[in-house]
């Protein structure tokens, strides 16, 4: 049972957990090319300030932990972290969402450290659309990374994918054609108001009733019955086995159902993606008056709190809706 359990009676279970801000892309979405606002490096959260927010996380009932970033496997001991959470008394189901670029190298080591899930992130099939779309040609990285994580067995492989209008949008069918071959498990995510360099455009976003309807146009698509606090809407495609997911972050969101949690590189709490405020842990973690067990009972109050002020709902879609100050990057999406 958690007792991480809001006003609105939504118990968390998931924490998001960013190992970085820095990437090895520029996706367009996310920021742009010449980003320059980095945390600085001596605020980010040592390991072992980490490992203390999650042993007392998972205590409290957090049994999911999802590292992300930045580029999560640019943490050069990303490998240690995951078996250090493997090791922990209450252990969560460990999974993380990559760019892919470093899963050649890291995916067997993540595994056997105690890895169960990967997502990668895969806008385009186009090498060059790729190298177009993210600033950097590493588009035969991705799949490479891709296929470790398969013979690593983190299957199935959840592969994400972003559409935007007039770049990638007329790959929608393709993506899902590759991605029943190999077998990865795709979800389209709608384009959401989080990037650095503020692009986002709530009237020429491709919705997830467009992106069902592209994919209708060669597949039948029937909803799945069971989603519990899932963000994805799964579709089996003709009769299934093989799902399709559509993330309606804007246009459909699934704030109601929503367990989850985030810490940032430098050691902020946010109950939401969309959230105005932080509730700072790092002050704590890093309090010299404060012997180990009262530093814990610190962390476990201010992570009761951070969940008892979720709202209920993100708002983007209300008039005033103010897009956060930090972006996806540096939340830790
Ligand atoms: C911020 S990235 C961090 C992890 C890793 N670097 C990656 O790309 O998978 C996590 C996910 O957020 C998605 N993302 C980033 N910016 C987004 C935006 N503005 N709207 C929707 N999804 C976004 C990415 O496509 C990716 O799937
Ligand atoms: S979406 Fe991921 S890979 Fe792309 S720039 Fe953002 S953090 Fe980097």
């Amino acid at each position: 049972m958690s007792e991480l359990v809001d006003t609105y009676g939504r118990a968390h279970r998931d924490l998001r957990v960013s190992l970085t801000d820095r990437c090895n892309l520029r996706c367009t979405y996310c920021m742009p090319n010449d980003f320059a606002d980095w945390i600085p490096g001596d605020t980010l959260l040592t390991t072992d300030e980490m490992m203390l927010v999650l042993d007392v996380a998972t205590s409290l009932g957090i049994d999911g932990v999802r590292l992300t970033g930045g580029e999560p496997l640019l943490r050069p001991d990303v490998v240690d972290i995951v078996r250090r959470i493997n090791e922990l008394p209450n252990a969560p189901k460990i999974s993380v969402t990559t760019n892919g670029l470093r899963l050649t190298a890291l995916a067997k080591p993540l595994a056997d450290a105690g890895l169960q899930r990967v997502n990668v992130s895969l806008d385009t099939l186009d090498r060059e659309r790729f190298a177009k779309l993210t600033y950097r040609d590493r588009f035969d990285d991705v799949l490479s990374g891709l296929k470790a994580a398969q013979e690593a067995g983190l299957t199935p492989v959840k592969v994400n994918s972003v559409l935007m209008r007039g770049v990638n949008d007329d790959e929608a069918i393709a993506l899902l054609d590759r991605a029943l071959d190999e077998g990865w498990s795709l979800r389209f995510i709608e384009q959401m108001p989080l990037d650095a360099g503020g692009i986002w455009d709530r009237t020429d976003m491709i919705t997830a009733d467009e992106i069902f309807a592209m994919l209708s146009e060669k597949y039948s698509l029937e909803a799945v019955p069971t989603r519990g606090s899932a963000p994805a809407e799964e579709f089996y495609v003709n009769g299934g086995p093989a799902t399709v997911g559509i993330i309606a972050s804007v246009t459909r969101p699934f704030c109601a159902s929503c367990d989850r949690l985030r810490l940032t590189a430098d050691g902020q709490l946010r109950n939401c993606l969309f959230a105005r405020d932080e509730l700072d842990l790092r002050s704590a973690l890093r309090d010299e008056s404060l012997n180990d067990e009262q530093r814990r009972a610190e962390v476990e109050r201010r992570l009761k709190l951070v969940v008892h002020d979720k709202l209920p709902g993100h708002g983007i879609n209300d008039i005033g809706f103010i897009q956060p100050d930090r972006p996806m990057s540096a939340i830790g999406g």
